[in-house]
């Protein structure tokens, strides 16, 4: 649908739908369950929890406001809304998180395909825990292999989307998405039901509070920013397509839901199987890649061909949500590149895939034979994953609520949240004063602390 010359999404399902398309993606089912890991279950969760509906939420609904109103690219937004101020910077830096996130995250998504590959066959059959872990690492530090995926997987990207099918996307998301859903269920019944799953179980429900510290903290923010895909414009440049109609804040409400079931369900099948076989919680960024194909192949060790069954939709629902958000990442560079620098989107979408193609190498091939190679003791995959996440995208947000919080005006703030005064939205108070004080400040003593400023 086209109006003022800008498309728009054309229904309230399609709204929620590609923003939930945004957020639900590795973050959600490769990410969550190894930073839980990391930082020793239950506690964590918690903490996470409080992060995404204390902060993420009326942050989600603050980049909504900009995006909206706007009607441009990140960048473009600030230009619009705070014209002739630094606040530009703000967009930029979003833009810039956004290429970096990609980097990394095509290198992940890259690893989904070869695990499609793998299952459809049926490579899973027969193997060991101790065979899935050594397939992995082999896999994943070969120079070549995961380099071609990931190639393969930006090339795939970009095609959908300089041929505008995201609208197939969009309505194909609408059975696979659900789909997702019921596979994750039935996976959760799988891996509770494994022998020993029940200290996985305890893991993730029985909280160790002596653990939590100040990284405990920064995680589970950074964490929640990603998972919602905040802090960078990447809704802000969904929110430029939303039409008047849209309600601003049940949209964030039913995308923050949708993500953060789907982040703890996919907690639920990852713990249980890997105590039950005896895989490390802190196994870090492989941990799903090990666990999982032990799921398939035990809790359907009667009937292999569920096994072969569960495990190629699983894999390839994966890729797929993997795309939606690489999509929306991929967007707002784009976006950013057309409308600022007036490159045909063909061109600036080019620019894009070709640029987070040769940093995702770098990524890639950091895991493997650039291993040495170390900045502030980390390889470049974990220093993007670090810098962004926990960095780029909370100060982001930081910044989003201060200026929604402070710098915007009310009555803009207002129109928004209520559609012109034609929603009564109870929260209204709420989410402005968490915008104007909790936010900026809980993030910035999470910040402090951590950098232990003081
Ligand atoms: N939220 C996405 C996921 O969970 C990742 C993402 C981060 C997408 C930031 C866009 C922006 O996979």
């Amino acid at each position: 649908m086209i109006k003022g010359g800008r498309a728009n999404f054309g229904s309230r399902m399609g709204v929620i739908l590609a923003s939930a398309g945004s957020a639900v993606g590795l973050g959600n089912i490769w990410r969550f369950p190894y930073e839980t890991g990391n930082y020793g279950g239950a506690a964590f969760i918690l903490i996470y929890l409080g992060c995404i509906f204390l902060l993420g939420l009326p942050i989600m609904v603050a980049e909504f406001v900009i995006g909206r109103r706007s009607q441009t690219n990140t960048a473009g937004a600030y230009q619009r809304l705070a014209p002739g101020t630094h606040w530009r910077w703000l967009g930029r830096m979003g833009v810039l998180a956004g290429f970096l996130i990609l980097s990394f995250y095509s290198v992940v998504a890259g690893w989904t395909l070869e695990y499609v590959m793998e299952a459809l066959g049926n490579g899973f059959a027969g193997k060991t825990p101790d065979e899935f872990i050594q397939s992995f690492q082999s896999f994943s530090s070969n120079p070549w292999k995961p380099t071609i995926w990931l190639v393969a997987f930006l090339l795939f990207a970009h095609f959908i989307i300089v041929k505008g099918v995201e609208k197939g996307i969009e309505k194909s998301s609408k059975i696979l998405m659900p789909l997702l859903f019921v596979l994750i269920l039935v996976l959760v019944g799988c891996s509770v039901s494994l022998p020993g799953a029940k200290s996985g179980i305890e893991f993730l429900l029985k909280p160790d509070w002596s653990k939590v510290d100040s990284n405990v903290f920064l995680g589970a923010m950074g964490q929640a920013f990603f998972s919602l895909s905040l802090g960078m414009g990447c809704l802000c440049t969904y929110a430029s397509y939303f039409n008047k109609n849209t309600n601003l804040t049940r949209t964030a409400f039913s995308v923050g839901i949708i993500d953060t079931l789907i982040a703890i369900l996919a907690g639920f099948i990852i713990f249980p199987a890997a105590f039950s076989v005896g895989i490390q919680p802190d196994a870090g960024p492989s941990l799903i890649f090990i666990t999982l194909p032990n799921v398939f192949q035990q809790a359907f060790s009667g009937a292999p061909w569920l096994a072969y069954i569960f495990s190629v939709m699983f894999y390839v629902l994966l890729a797929l949500a993997a795309l939606t958000s690489t999509i929306s990442l991929h967007e707002v560079a784009t976006a950013y590149l057309h409308e600022e620098f007036k490159l045909s989107r063909k061109r600036a979408a080019w620019l894009v895939t070709g640029s987070c193609m040769f940093l995702g190498v770098l990524c890639s091939l950091s895991l493997g034979i650039g291993k040495g190679l170390t900045l502030f003791g980390l390889n470049l995959f974990d220093l993007f994953d670090y810098v962004t996440a926990k960095i780029m995208l909370p100060l982001g947000g930081m910044f989003i609520s201060i200026f929604v919080g402070w710098y915007l005006d009310k009555k803009i703030v207002w129109e928004e949240i209520t559609n012109n005064g034609t929603l009564k939205v109870g929260v209204y108070r709420a989410i402005v004063f968490i915008l104007k004080y909790i936010a900026p400040v809980a993030i910035g003593v999470i910040f402090i602390n951590e950098l232990n400023l003081i």
